[in-house]
Order: structure tokens, then C-alpha cells, then sequence
């Protein structure tokens, strides 16, 4: 098996990036397929923690090569503010990180467009990450967008801004903004940051199908979560990419027949940050209090994560999209001092149960859980790395979810650090 996409099963968040980290270890490639920097990736090492937006998390393995693939919006001045703290950091980029040149580039204006959007929508925001994902996506399907290439080839550069910065000053003045956007000013302000990412910049999908000609692994990590998706999430209340595994292929060149296994990587307990809805959100006290346990703060925007209950009903849907083998199961441990803990099986809508989750927004809206209260089991996990030792209730928490979801656990994180694992089955993660 050379390749392996692991995906975020819920509203992101899920703490991929430390299970990421650990699967990195065993690859030679580590692939960013999808988003832009909306994305917030935490990783422990020892008393060292990174926070990664728009670089794989594999950059942490100098001997591993890390791709930022097609799939990937690039905020070139965010990439070297990343680059240059892991550098101040004793960190160094080198010949190790790809870019590709289909890669579309995040620039001032988009940011600007995105708070205006938000804005417009009133009490309907989307409350996103202000990062100009969404508006730089936009500008690629409306094929008007910069691609890193475009940065190397300065008349063509220029022609694009003008277009642009005509469309958007117009679009920024009847609604009620001051900025304004320059072309000439914004080739000026590209140039330093071209010249740096030029080293960078390759032909990622060919030199991806030569590494998997050669037989080297392959690691796709994955950026926000399943529900977030474009086509398949709660959308509106989606991001613009598609975290999803079929997303990997898209957004990195790999063709389909060429991906050996999908895992799905979910919290023991759920988060959302951003409007949209989430039926097993707690908003009581012990919804805080997973909040508090759990540190559930946006890795990105600092705002406090809507904490919730494991729902079932989402996850099964989350597997049968991504197709998962296995899954991971993390922070365990923020579940430690209850005394029971609910899990949603069902949805109660209109006087029916359903247990697919709706395709329709308002339908999920209106949608209540059904829960079955499991005993907790009242002492620490944390840091566990033998699964002898894990309690014979959170044992059966996961099996419930084995059960429910009709796929195997492999992995179950018990803390934010590196080492802080339980491996339930070597197998299902083998790779
Ligand atoms: P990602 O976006 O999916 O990579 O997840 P984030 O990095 O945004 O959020 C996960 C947070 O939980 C980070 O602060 C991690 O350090 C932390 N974390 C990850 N795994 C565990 C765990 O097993 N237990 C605890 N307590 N924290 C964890
Ligand atoms: P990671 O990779 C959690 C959410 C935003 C908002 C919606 C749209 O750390 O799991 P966007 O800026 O993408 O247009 O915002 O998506 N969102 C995330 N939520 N984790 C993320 O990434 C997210 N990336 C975007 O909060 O609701
Ligand atoms: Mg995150």
C-alpha cells in the first residue's frame, strides 16, 4: 500500500494534525490537497507546539518531501509568515516543501470581498475565517483567478489584476467599502514574495505519479472536516473546498485507482466553529465544560468552538462519503469525568425518526437527537498508551461506535502530544 488519505469526519478540528504527525512519520510524502489557510493544524512535540495554517504538517519531518497541491488556495505572504516562524523556530524549508503551479493565489482583494460578504449577509453570516478562501475559490470557478504560475509571468500578471481590481473596486464601492486594489501596486507587492516561492513551485501531480511509480508512500492530509464540505456538507454553512477523500484526487492530481485507503479521523465528543446547524450541540454547562477540558478554541480565529455530543447520524454519513477502512478516535480523555455520556443514535423530525442524516439544511435544522446516555468512566486517560489500560467503559464507548458506524478503530489518541496514543489494531493502520 503506498497511499493514504486521512479525513476529518465532522465539522473539522478533529485533531488530524497530530495524527497526522504520527502517520508522517511512516511516509515519504505528505500531500495538502484542500482548503487555504482557514485552516489551523496543532501539533505537539515534546514542550513545543505548532499551530500550521497553510503547510502540511509533514514539514516537521525534514527527511519527508510536503506538497502543497493544486487543491490548495495559497496566501503567499501567510506561507513565508509560517516558513519564517518555523525557521525562527530552528525549522528550515528547504528543497523538502512543493508547491504546485496550479495552485490559486489568495490576494488583498479577496480578504476585502470576504468582509463584505459576511457583512451583507446580516444575521445570515457564515462566519468564516476572514482568510479570503472562499472569494479566491469564486474567482477560480469563475476563471478569472491567479495561479502561482501566473506570479512568474508579469505582463499576464498585470492584464489579470487589471481585470480584477476593476471588477472588485466596483464591487467594493457599492458596497460601502473604502478599500481599493491596484494592479500595478499589487505586482509590486508580489514581486519580493514570487522571487521567494519560486524555489518551491513544481509540477506536483507528475512529480506525485513518480513518487508512486517509485513506491513511496503517500500521506494526503486533510483540512477541515466532511460536513464542511462544499458539495456534501450543511451547506451553506460549508467552507468553498472539498475536504472530503474524493477531494484528494481533485486536488492533487492522484487519480482514484491510485488511492489504497481512506481513514476517518473523529473527536471522541463533536465541535463547530461558525453559524450552521449542529443537532447535539450543548449549550449548558456541560457543553462548557468539554469546551474548557477539551481547550476548544479556533486554532485559526481564537473563537470559542460550539461544543456537543458524539452524533452518529452525521458520522455514518461522514464514512459512506469518504469511504473510510478504519478510523481514529481522539481526545479520549476530555471525556474522563463524566458520569455518563450521551451519544446521538437518531434524529427526531416531525414525529418520524430518521437515522440518515437530511440532505436539507432546514430539515437538519429542525432536527432532535436521540440520545443513549452511555456510563462514563470517571478516571483518567490521559496520556494512556496501553490499551490494557484503558477503562472497561471507555472501552465499550468506543465499541459503540465500532458498532454504529460498521468500521473498526485503530487508533485513539489520549492527549495532544505525539506519543499520547492507544493503538487498538496495527493492522488498520498499517501502512
Ligand atoms: P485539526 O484542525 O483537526 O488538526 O485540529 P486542531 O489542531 O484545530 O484542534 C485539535 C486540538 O486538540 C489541538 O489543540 C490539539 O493539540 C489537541 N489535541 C489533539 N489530540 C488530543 C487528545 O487526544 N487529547 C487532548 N486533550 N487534546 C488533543
Ligand atoms: P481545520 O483544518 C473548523 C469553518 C469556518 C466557517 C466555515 C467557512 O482546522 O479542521 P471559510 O473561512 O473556510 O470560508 O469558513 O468553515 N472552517 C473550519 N472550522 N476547522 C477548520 O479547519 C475550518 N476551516 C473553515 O469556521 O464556519
Ligand atoms: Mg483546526
Amino acid at each position: 500500500m503506498t497511499t493514504l488519505v486521512l479525513v476529518g469526519l465532522q465539522w473539522g478540528d478533529e485533531g488530524k494534525a497530530t495524527i497526522v504527525d504520527v502517520f508522517a512519520a511512516q511516509s515519504d510524502v505528505v500531500v495538502r490537497y484542500s482548503g487555504g489557510a482557514n485552516a489551523g493544524h496543532t501539533v505537539v512535540v515534546g514542550d513545543e507546539k505548532y499551530v500550521f495554517h497553510l503547510l502540511p504538517v509533514g514539514v516537521l519531518h525534514p527527511d519527508k518531501i510536503s506538497v502543497i497541491a493544486n487543491g490548495v488556495v495559497v496566501d503567499v505572504e501567510q506561507l513565508f509568515v509560517e516558513i519564517d516562524d518555523l525557521r525562527s523556530r530552528g525549522l528550515e524549508i528547504g528543497d523538502h516543501l512543493l508547491v504546485s503551479s496550479r495552485c490559486h493565489v489568495t490576494l488583498p482583494y479577496h480578504k476585502a470581498l470576504e468582509r463584505l460578504d459576511e457583512s451583507l449577509r446580516g444575521k445570515q453570516a457564515l462566519e468564516t475565517t476572514l482568510r479570503g478562501v472562499g472569494p479566491t475559490i469564486v474567482d477560480k470557478v469563475a476563471r478569472s483567478g491567479v495561479m502561482v504560475a501566473d506570479l512568474f509571468r508579469e505582463q499576464l500578471l498585470l492584464d489579470k489584476l487589471r481585470r480584477n481590481t476593476k471588477e472588485k473596486n466596483l464591487i467594493l464601492e457599492r458596497g460601502g467599502l473604502s478599500e481599493r486594489f491596484d494592479a500595478n501596486a499589487l505586482v509590486q507587492q508580489l514581486r519580493p514574495l514570487s522571487e521567494r516561492i519560486r524555489p518551491f513551485v513544481a509540477d506536483t501531480s507528475k512529480a506525485l505519479a513518480d513518487y508512486i511509480d517509485r513506491g513511496k508512500k503517500i500521506l494526503f492530509e486533510g483540512a477541515q472536516g466532511t460536513l464542511l464540505d462544499i458539495e456534501h456538507g450543511t451547506y451553506p454553512f460549508v467552507t468553498s473546498s472539498h475536504p472530503v477523500s474524493g477531494g484528494a484526487c481533485i486536488g492533487s492530481g492522484v487519480p482514484p485507482t491510485k488511492i489504497d485507503k481512506v481513514v476517518g479521523v473523529l473527536k471522541a465528543y463533536c465541535t463547530r466553529v461558525g453559524a450552521g446547524p449542529f443537532p447535539t450541540e450543548d449549550s449548558a454547562d456541560a457543553g462548557k465544560l468539554l469546551g474548557e477540558r477539551g481547550k476548544e478554541f479556533g486554532a485559526t480565529t481564537g473563537r470559542p468552538r460550539r461544543c456537543g455530543w458524539l452524533d452518529l447520524v452525521a458520522l455514518r454519513y461522514a464514512a459512506r462519503i469518504n469511504g473510510i477502512a478504519s478510523i481514529v478516535v481522539t481526545k479520549l480523555d476530555v471525556l474522563d469525568v463524566l458520569d455518563e455520556i450521551p451519544v446521538c443514535i437518531g434524529y427526531e423530525h416531525g414525529g418520524e425518526r430518521l437515522t440518515e442524516f437530511p440532505p436539507e439544511i432546514d430539515v437538519l435544522a429542525e432536527c432532535r437527537p436521540v440520545y443513549v446516555r452511555l456510563p462514563g468512566w470517571r478516571q483518567s486517560t490521559r496520556g494512556l498508551t496501553d490499551v490494557a489500560q484503558l477503562p472497561s467503559n471507555a472501552m465499550s464507548y468506543l465499541e459503540r461506535i465500532e458498532e454504529e458506524m460498521g468500521v473498526g478503530i485503530a487508533l485513539v489518541s489520549t492527549g495532544p502530544r505525539r506519543d499520547e496514543m492507544v493503538v487498538l489494531d496495527q493492522d488498520l493502520i498499517s501502512f
